[in-house]
């Protein structure tokens, strides 16, 4: 790669040992991608948040050791645990030290502490356009597909060099060349009603991941008048069953105001179809619970937003949580002083459920949730649940989540794309 001169002296060492290693990482990344420069980036969010092994800890208490500190705005993705009620989520103590130990060495870093893995509704939000490097499946395809910023799938660690840096290899989505579809994937046979239940927009996303894996795709067919959150679930979604950084979803998508416009003048290589049969498949597949008896009810995956926190409260109205159920929320640090200032966590709290924030309900410490089978508004956290953690899950709207909490067992409606 061509430096400039600064970037060679950083590579000599001489802003300190943390830029340099941080450099040095960036460089044999844009090596092995053919990268021709480093370009600045405006922003930076971290996704080596969760502590899974002394590795990651270690490269994060070097770099504070080095002198590192972070070169641009950085946010921050959930830790594995609530940093501040973890014994409410039954976090032995033993494995507390850990995570304070990550946490002491981003803030340390001068990260930002979001702790959330929605930054792109309460963090440090970019633009259309914008240069970023940011790490977490579900955002890097929000930021990319929903704002039109512009970052690839940043792995952990290479993001805390993106940080230090403040730039990264210019390759793959950064460039407008490389973010036009190749393929089409239409909605066939829906109607109207369909799209009423907010419900199928995470199995949409579902079934366009696996059909696009890491290719850059064009959806047609998603309404216009789609809500935030329904399109955070698609992302999220479209993220964890396939390698999915950009989509674009016609008419929605910045870059695909139509769908000439995000195939850049040429034709797809392959057009595909989804249809509400699929659908309905896609929605057997993902629940692995054996029977009824559902005894976790976890939201929050992507971290909730005051919106949805607005719907849970409307719909829990006068109702309580089963005893025999367990009702977790997850959200940011942001939305959960907003709820406490307006009295609907006390309601909350008050009918049974109990919200958290920093964590993710999919760090399953087993031997003390002991749960038998879990239920979930996610798709993202029903696709991967089962082969992470070994609890069984079903995914299913929110509205038949809080059913299903208040009467202790599974309760669903028969979904508008089931009766075709
Ligand atoms: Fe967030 Fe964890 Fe789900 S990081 S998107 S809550 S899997």
């Amino acid at each position: 790669m061509r430096l400039t001169d600064e970037e060679k002296s950083i590579l000599d060492g001489q802003q300190g040992e943390a830029a340099r290693v941080a450099l040095s990482v960036l460089v044999d990344l844009g090596d092995l991608f053919g990268a021709e420069e480093l370009m600045p980036v405006s922003q930076v969010h971290i996704d080596a948040t969760l502590y899974m092994v002394d590795a990651g800890l270690e490269f994060g208490e070097k770099m504070v050791d080095w002198g590192g500190k972070v070169a641009v705005p950085t946010s921050l993705n959930p830790s594995a645990i609530d940093l501040q009620r973890w014994e409410a989520l039954r976090v032995p103590p033993e494995i507390l030290s850990k995570h304070k130990r990550l946490e002491a060495a981003y803030l340390n870093l001068r990260a930002t502490p979001t702790w959330t893995c929605a930054p792109y509704q309460h963090g440090i939000v970019p633009r259309f356009g914008e240069q970023i490097a940011w790490g977490e499946s579900n955002a890097i395809a929000f930021a990319n597909s929903i704002i039109g910023a512009r970052t690839n799938r940043y792995a952990d660690l290479m993001d805390i060099c993106a940080a230090i840096i403040g730039k990264v290899p210019k390759f793959g989505l950064h460039l407008a060349e490389n973010r036009k579809a190749d393929m089409l994937i239409e909605l066939r046979d829906f109607d109207g009603s369909m799209f009423a239940d907010n419900s199928i927009y995470p199995l949409l996303g579902y079934l366009f991941g696996e059909m696009a894996g890491d290719r850059i795709a064009a959806l047609t067919g998603i309404p216009q008048n789609v809500k935030i959150e329904s399109l955070k679930g698609f992302c999220a979604a479209a993220a964890s069953s396939g390698a999915v950084g950009l989509c674009h979803l016609v008419g929605i998508t910045p870059e695909a105001q139509t769908l000439e416009m995000c195939l850049g003048g040429r034709k797809p290589q392959q057009v595909l179809g989804i249809t509400p049969a699929e659908v309905k498949e896609a929605e057997e597949r993902l629940r692995t619970v054996k029977n009824n008896a559902v005894d976790l009810v976890v939201t929050g995956c992507p971290h909730y937003s005051t919106a949805e926190f607005v719907r849970l409260v409307n719909l829990l109205k006068n109702k309580k949580v089963h005893d025999s159920v367990v009702f977790w929320v997850f959200t940011n640090r942001t939305v959960y002083a907003w709820i406490k200032n307006n009295g609907m966590l006390t309601e909350l709290v008050d009918q049974g459920v109990m919200v958290f924030t920093d964590g993710c309900p999919l760090q399953y410490p087993r031997e003390r949730w002991q749960f038998n089978a879990a239920m979930s508004d996610s798709v993202k956290f029903a696709n991967y649940c089962f082969s992470q953690s070994g609890l069984g899950a079903v995914y299913a709207s929110i509205e038949d989540c809080v059913e299903t909490a208040v009467r202790g067992k599974i309760c669903r409606k028969e979904s508008p794309w089931n009766k075709k």
